[in-house]
């Protein structure tokens, strides 16, 4: 019995990469939007999928097998509960699509693993990272990847604000905000807090688009700039940090806490939300995959809560705290005071 759980597990993870190709096809060929709320015949799927009903079946067969859908009645196909999600979520679905560029920086496990490898594509998409000065980046470099945080932060903002009381805050500022979907999302279930946006010029732009669609444009300001070194407006009783400091080494994460520290009034709230490195089983399948991610990129880590607490200490933050959300994959919470 045990000889056996330890031979599938081996098993599971050689094969692992075929799960994720199926995964992935499933993805491209917009399977979970076809099934999503309805019973479709192999026939149907195929005409849906642009596909011959064989390859489909095949298909089919393979994601039933890994829980993605299951089976309605002969030959009749229905999304499981890990497929409704997929069906409904499109930042995952958006993040799955954008793993084609990590799976390229794979290809040469070894290479990469010794870090030969300078030039990824995750390095050239996420372009804030590149070393040149981020300010300066334009809008084509800064749109695909900020289009990909917008889409998946639903999710993210869901399991923050289930985890900490923003309620108790007058204003906001998200500082790396993105186009401000974090904002959105804080600002409708808090229709009385004072809304901030920090990013990058280019990406501010965008942000402008995204917060006037979602109605919430007149509750916020917005500041372009670098958060390494311009100044961040310091009236704000709460600041976060979403995944802003997984993507920086700690030289990076010393320069942004610093000059956040010397902008921020004495008392304000700091609070970074990000996935973390843990013991729990979502916080250690995250530290693999971030681990993996970031050493992609060429640049940040995925910290524990005590790494965390122990760089804002360093810069000057005071009584640092780990609140777990209910989503360790997605994100634990450290909160600290300036
Ligand atoms: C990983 S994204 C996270 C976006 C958003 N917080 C979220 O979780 O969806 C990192 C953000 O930091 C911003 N950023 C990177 N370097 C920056 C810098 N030097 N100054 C200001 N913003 C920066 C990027 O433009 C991007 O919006």
């Amino acid at each position: 019995m045990v000889a056996n759980a330890k031979a599938n597990q081996l098993f599971r993870l050689t094969s692992g990469f075929v799960h994720t190709q199926i995964l992935s096809a499933c993805v491209q060929l917009g399977l979970f939007e076809a099934l999503d709320g309805k019973a479709l015949t192999t026939v149907q799927m195929a005409t849906r999928c642009n596909m011959a009903p064989d390859a489909m079946r095949r298909l089919l067969d393979q994601a039933k097998r890994l829980d993605l859908v299951i089976s309605a009645g002969p030959d009749l196909w229905m999304l499981s509960d890990a497929g409704t999600v997929l069906a409904t979520d499109r930042g995952l679905r958006e993040m799955i699509k954008h793993h084609n560029m990590l799976y390229r920086d794979l290809t040469d496990a070894a290479a990469f693993w010794r870090g030969d490898l300078r030039d990824t594509e995750l390095r050239r998409y996420w372009a804030y990272v590149r070393g040149s000065n981020p300010a300066e980046i334009d809008n084509e470099l800064v749109a695909p990847y900020s289009a990909l945080m917008r889409e998946s932060q639903a999710m993210l903002a869901d399991c923050i604000l289930a985890a900490h009381d923003f309620g108790q805050y007058r204003s906001v500022l998200d500082v790396g905000g993105g186009e401000g979907a974090f904002l959105g999302a804080l600002g409708e279930r808090h229709p009385q807090l004072r809304l901030a946006l920090f990013d990058l010029p280019a990406v501010t732009d965008l942000a402008l688009r995204h917060l006037r669609e979602r109605g919430i444009l007149e509750r916020c300001t917005l500041s372009p700039g670098d958060f390494t070194s311009d100044p961040l407006p310091g009236d704000h009783d709460c600041v976060t940090l979403v995944r802003i400091l997984c993507d920086h080494d700690d030289d990076r994460v010393i320069k942004i806490l610093t000059n956040l520290h010397r902008h921020l009034s004495p008392g304000t709230r700091l609070v970074v939300a990000e996935a973390m490195a843990g013991d729990s089983e979502g916080a250690n399948l995250a530290a693999i995959y971030f681990g993996t991610y970031f050493a992609a990129m060429g640049s940040g880590r995925c910290r524990s809560s005590v790494e965390i607490s122990a760089l804002l200490a360093r810069c000057g933050f005071r009584n640092a705290k780990a609140v777990t959300t209910g989503n360790p994959l997605l994100a634990t919470i450290v909160i600290a005071q300036r």
